[in-house]
């Protein structure tokens, strides 16, 4: 099989290339920084790796990268994404637009860039987060950029799957990896990026259009987003957010 995946350079994208690769099949690894793309060749000692070095968030750069492949892939794990908090509820523009830029319309670009390899029998995987689910503290943005990507992705799939293109979603909790190193808030049930890359790969292989991981902190997490939103906002502040001194 060949494996296209973007955001190959660090955390869950580099551990399902090389989990990929020991599995024998051919990986085409997207990253923006040739020398973590370098170091990743090296890591995978001879397997067939093609590196592509592109910012996702470079219309133009990732078009061009996108429109020759090395080969069609079977499967697009588009992957790469970034979080950033924003502070006790004031807006911050410039971090705003960055988490949208790399997470929204980076995702839009590698969509658009490889839309025309999609064809019958491929399956196309977006990396989503149970962040989506239920409205966090200070997750104003990248909370927003992953909704809008659970929309797209729900949206996209009835298109592209009546042309024989699965898409899947995957919603991960917190997983240990360079984006979560810099967290200073408590991130319960987290996981270690092997087992991220394993229940990824499990559920694409079953075909699962919507991967959750770990089960019952995503179950809980599901739970409380289903309830009516005063619901919600009362048990967050109730449960995540210190209470306010009054002055
Ligand atoms: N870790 C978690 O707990 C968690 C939970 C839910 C969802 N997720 C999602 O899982 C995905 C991977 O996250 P991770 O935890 O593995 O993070 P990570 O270790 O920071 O890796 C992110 C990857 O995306 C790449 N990337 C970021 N901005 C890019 C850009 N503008 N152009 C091209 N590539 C770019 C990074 O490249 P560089 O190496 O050059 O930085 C890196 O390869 C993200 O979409 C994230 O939102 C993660």
């Amino acid at each position: 099989m060949h494996v296209f995946i973007t955001g190959a350079t660090s955390g869950i994208g580099q551990q399902l290339t090389l989990d990929y690769l020991k599995a024998g099949h051919h990986v085409i690894a997207c990253g923006r920084s040739p020398a973590k793309l370098e170091a990743l060749s090296q890591a995978a000692s001879g397997a067939p790796l093609t590196c592509l070095t592109f910012d996702i968030t470079d219309t133009a750069a990732t078009f061009r990268a996108c429109h020759h492949l090395p080969h069609t892939p079977d499967l697009w794990i588009l992957n790469a994404g970034d979080c950033e908090y924003l502070e006790d509820g004031y807006m911050d523009v410039t971090t705003f637009r960055r988490i949208i830029e790399i997470n929204v319309m980076g995702l839009a670009h590698c969509i658009e860039g490889c839309q025309h390899h999609f064809k019958a029998g491929q399956h196309v995987a977006i990396v989503g987060s149970i962040a989506s689910e239920l409205a966090l503290p200070r997750a104003e943005a990248y909370g927003a950029s992953k909704a809008c990507i659970g929309y797209y992705a729900r949206s996209v799939s009835l298109a592209l799957e009546r042309r024989g293109i699965k898409v899947s979603t995957i919603y991960p909790g917190f997983v240990s990896t360079p984006l979560t190193h810099k967290n200073t808030f408590a991130m319960p049930m987290q996981v270690s990026v092997a087992t991220a890359s394993h229940k990824i790969q499990r559920g694409l292989a079953r075909g699962q259009r919507h991967i959750y991981f770990p089960w019952l902190f995503t179950t809980l997490i599901r739970l409380l987003g289903a309830l009516p939103y005063t619901w919600q906002t009362y048990l967050v502040r109730k449960w995540l957010m210190p209470a306010t001194v009054d002055s």
